[in-house]
């Protein structure tokens, strides 16, 4: 109820000013032990997947923080896992502001960001100093000035300097708000670039005695073929996980009144079910032999439930968040 109230006044503002506001709040001092207080009310529901030990299977999805700087206020919300990213290997502006808008009427949000953050040291350096003792998944893309031919580049030195401080490493390649990026999920692009990444995690488990698992991050507007092609990929290549799925740039999800917006992803409710319907695609094909990260609409403990259902052993949330509030994770939690 409380958290309704302050939402109608963080509607009125611009979503990505009251996004800055909301975390900085959080974040803050002032406000500790009202965090402390909410995260001893959450009850440990063990889980195992990636061969790691989550406190439970609900996550942050990526984009939230994505440079690290609130990982230790954001896990007090009593997620089992916090995705921080996505991150570059040189810190970029992103696109032009504004750049996030919000369809309060059927829970959406779209976001057309480009991958602004602060560049992969900066996060690392956050890593290192943050408290929290649970699992963090560090998501990785490629600069916006990176060709898409040299992007696996970009991977491979995310890769090599996150690897010791990341529980596990996601790779964005499903961002519709970077030129070209999805092509990385097609043909030799995609099977280079997962060949060069398995190898350069075997290179980093020799340095480091540490196995971090890879997970990759796809998108939900594939078709039934390219889906399975991906599945077959994924196994062939032992590939640790697959998140499932980014925002969608499937506009006939939205109302045509409701539909001013020209360009950019859209997550929420309208994209539940397109996510929920990749997902039932790539349980079936991959025979579980590799886990499903199942985000895309979650808006209620039902919804939660279903992508369970469909096959995700964990799930993460965004757009959830910024419309039920920090309590709306601790009733999945309790209730999943
Ligand atoms: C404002 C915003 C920024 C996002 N930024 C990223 C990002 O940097 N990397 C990424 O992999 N996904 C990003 N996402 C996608 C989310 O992680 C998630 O996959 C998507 O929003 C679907 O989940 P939801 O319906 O619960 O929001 C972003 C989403 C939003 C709304």
């Amino acid at each position: 109820m409380f958290y309704y109230l302050i939402r109608k006044l963080l509607f009125l503002i611009d979503p990505e000013k009251a996004h800055t506001l909301t975390l900085k709040y959080f974040n803050s001092k002032k406000i500790q032990f009202i965090r402390n207080f909410f995260i001893k009310s959450i009850p440990l529901k063990k889980t195992k997947c990636m061969g790691l030990t989550f406190n439970n299977k609900i996550g942050l999805a990526a984009g939230m923080d994505k440079n690290g700087d609130y990982i230790d206020s954001l896990s007090k919300i009593g997620f089992g896992f916090i995705e921080v990213g996505t991150v570059t290997p040189l810190p970029q502006y992103g696109n032009p502001k504004p750049r996030i808008f919000r369809i309060p009427s059927i829970e959406g949000i779209i976001n057309k960001m480009g991958f602004n953050n602060f560049g992969i040291d900066y996060l690392v350096n956050n890593i290192k100093k943050s408290k929290f003792k649970g699992i963090i998944g560090v998501n990785i893309g490629k600069n916006k000035n990176t060709k898409i031919e040299d992007a696996i580049k970009d991977y491979l030195i995310c890769i090599e300097k996150v690897y010791f401080y990341a529980s596990y490493i996601a790779i964005n390649i499903s961002s519709p708000n970077t030129i070209n990026l999805r092509k990385l999920q097609y043909g030799t692009l995609f099977k280079n670039l997962l060949r060069d990444i398995k190898k350069k995690q075997g290179e980093m488990y020799s340095k480091y005695s540490k196995y971090v698992p890879i997970a990759i991050k796809i998108s939900p507007d594939l078709s039934k073929k390219e889906l399975i092609d991906i599945s077959n990929q994924l196994i062939h290549y032992k590939i640790d996980g697959v998140i499932a799925t980014n925002t969608t740039l499937d506009y006939s999800l939205i109302p045509e009144t409701k539909n001013n917006i020209q360009e950019g992803g859209l997550s929420g409710l309208p994209l539940q079910k397109k996510s929920n319907d990749v997902i039932s695609i790539l349980y079936k094909n991959l025979k579980r032999k590799i886990p499903i990260i199942g985000v895309g609409g979650i808006n209620s403990i039902n919804a939660a439930r279903e992508k369970i259902v469909c096959g995700a052993s964990l799930i993460q949330i965004y757009s959830g968040l910024i419309y039920h509030g920090p309590n709306f994770v601790r009733k999945i939690i309790k209730n999943l």
